[in-house]
């Protein structure tokens, strides 16, 4: 919504072969901690096959076309060199709910089908018809974010955008889409144009693959627990989509250096045993992928040394945290791969009861061990985190899912702490400011950070957050930092 921009081997195999238990608990004072696996499932959505036409392939190749009348505006693309990571701290907000909708942050989106049992994109293709839903969702496209946001990002003295794409709206040779509504093509070709425009760099991240990594409604398809890692075929895609975006904005003299990086997957569920080593395995193979382009190239010579402007890939801790990947794809075995991490300290009971001090507290101890934890590992940064310290956003746990932070404690009411900044008291407001500095200052210990924001609800939002005061209007400003020593 306008004005609304943002939100190796042996240790390994060691925890690994440990149990997932130990490797959950440990991972407590890191940053984990997003909801595991929901387990209400979608209405209806079990029992149901994909409309039979399109359970190959093959058959399904009547993709909806992208939309013409987008023009990508490649002559704005300035040749700029790619992001210097390791030397300049990444800060940059994600442009969520734009390419993969998400119930919590296009709630109106959901509301307009009228259908309760529409809860992620795939009920949304499936339960609709189709060209109207497909010209709502278009419409969603062209003004969720525009020329505008980004240039309001690059005033904010933010340097990056991170935008979540799902696997079916990227071209690749296995054209099959149904249910899901595709064509957000042409426009990430033109949030890319714009993003060059404003000097910003971008992490374009694969935010829901085939048969869901992690099943959470943010990948498209909410589920009981996640089907990705199930079949070869999901898996085989998902490296398909990654080399076409690798291949795309790698290319320099079509978009100079302004994608510096393609993240392979987001919040795999690596915390699940089944899924864990199909991710590894994944990671190795994007990289692979990563080096062919490279040597293709020429810009990997014979002995591993790579050009500095060469595009780099984003793998994730699966919330598992980052002390269980210390080495892994890390120079000099690998050249080039980063390391998200997302950081919410509101989906955790625990987490829930933290008293503000603490929240702050602990984001200050969470940078510390996470810059200490990829020591002689990854550049890790991260790529997702909230000033909010409540999940009372409606449907944040999933549409018509309530909220834990009432659930938590009798007589505890979200009132005051979301929707409308003007509700807000000035504790609260103060409040958020000292825990965004906060957070801002710990995770720049690591090599940076991505913040997440949503539409309705002005606790998430970054542009809010200025408008009420809590954000700094120029983050990259150092004087207009309010606690500079709040980590100290
Ligand atoms: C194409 O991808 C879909 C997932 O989107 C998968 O279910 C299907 O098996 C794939 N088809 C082929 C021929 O690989
Ligand atoms: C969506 O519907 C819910 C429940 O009916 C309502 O509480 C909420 O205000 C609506 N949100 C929007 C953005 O329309
Ligand atoms: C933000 O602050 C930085 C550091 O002072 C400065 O270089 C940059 O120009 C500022 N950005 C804007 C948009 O004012
Ligand atoms: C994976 O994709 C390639 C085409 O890129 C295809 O040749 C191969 O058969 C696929 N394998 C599986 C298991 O789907």
């Amino acid at each position: 919504m306008k004005g609304n921009f943002v939100g190796f081997f042996v240790l390994f195999f060691i925890l690994f072969l440990g149990g997932t238990d130990a490797t959950r608990k440990s991972s407590s004072k890191t940053c984990r901690l997003k909801k595991d696996v929901p387990t209400v499932p979608a209405a209806g959505q079990q029992s149901l096959a994909p409309s039979t036409a399109c359970v190959n392939g093959a058959a399904c190749a009547a993709a909806p076309a992208p939309s013409s009348g987008v023009t990508p505006g490649r002559g704005a693309v300035v040749q700029r060199p790619r992001f210097p990571y390791g030397e300049q701290k990444i800060r940059g907000v994600n442009l969520g709910g734009w390419f993969v909708l998400e119930p919590w942050v296009n709630p109106s989106m959901f509301n307009q089908t009228g259908k309760d049992f529409i809860v992620d994109e795939w009920t949304y293709g499936y339960y609709q018809t189709r060209d109207v839903a497909q010209s709502i969702i278009e419409h969603h496209w062209d003004t969720w974010i525009t020329e505008d946001d980004f240039e309001a990002i690059a005033q904010a003295g933010l340097n990056h955008v991170r935008i979540p794409m799902p696997y079916w709206s990227v071209p690749t040779a296995n054209t099959s889409t149904m249910p899901f509504l595709s064509g957000s093509w042409s426009r990430l070709l033109r949030a890319v144009s714009w993003a060059s425009k404003y000097d910003l760099s971008v992490i374009i991240d694969i935010h829901g693959a085939p048969g869901s990594q992690n099943g959470y409604d943010n990948s498209g398809l909410r589920l009981d627990s996640p089907q990705w890692q199930t079949a070869p075929e999901n898996v085989n895609r998902t490296l398909q989509v990654f080399s076409v975006l690798l291949n795309e904005f790698g290319n320099f003299d079509k978009w100079g250096g302004t994608v510096g990086a393609i993240e392979a997957l987001n919040e795999p569920a690596a915390f699940l045993p089944d899924v864990l080593p199909v991710t590894n395995q994944y990671w190795h193979d994007t990289y692979g992928i990563l080096r062919d382009l490279r040597i293709g190239k020429g810009t990997e010579s014979a002995d591993g040394t790579v050009d500095p402007n060469e595009i780099k890939m984003v793998i994730m801790d699966g919330f598992i945290g980052v002390q269980n990947y210390k080495g892994f794809l890390a120079p000099p075995q690998a050249e080039g791969v980063m390391m998200d991490t997302h950081c919410y300290q509101i989906f955790n009971p625990d987490q829930l009861m933290l008293s503000q001090p603490d929240h702050i507290t602990q984001a200050c101890a969470i940078g510390a061990n996470t810059a200490t934890d990829a020591v002689g590992g990854l550049w890790t940064f991260v790529g997702e985190w909230s000033a909010s310290p409540t999940d009372c956003t409606p449907w944040i746990n999933g549409r018509f899912i309530g909220s834990d932070w009432v659930t938590a404690v009798e007589g505890r009411t979200c009132d005051g702490l979301t929707g409308a900044w003007q509700t807000f008291s000035d504790d609260f407001k103060d409040f958020l400011a000292q825990y965004f500095e906060a957070q801002v200052m710990a995770y720049e210990q690591t090599q940076g950070w991505i913040y997440w924001f949503t539409e309705t609800v002005d606790e998430w939002s970054y542009s809010k957050g200025i408008e009420g005061g809590w954000i700094p209007a120029n983050i990259s400003d150092m004087s207009l930092r309010r606690f500079p020593d709040i980590c100290s």
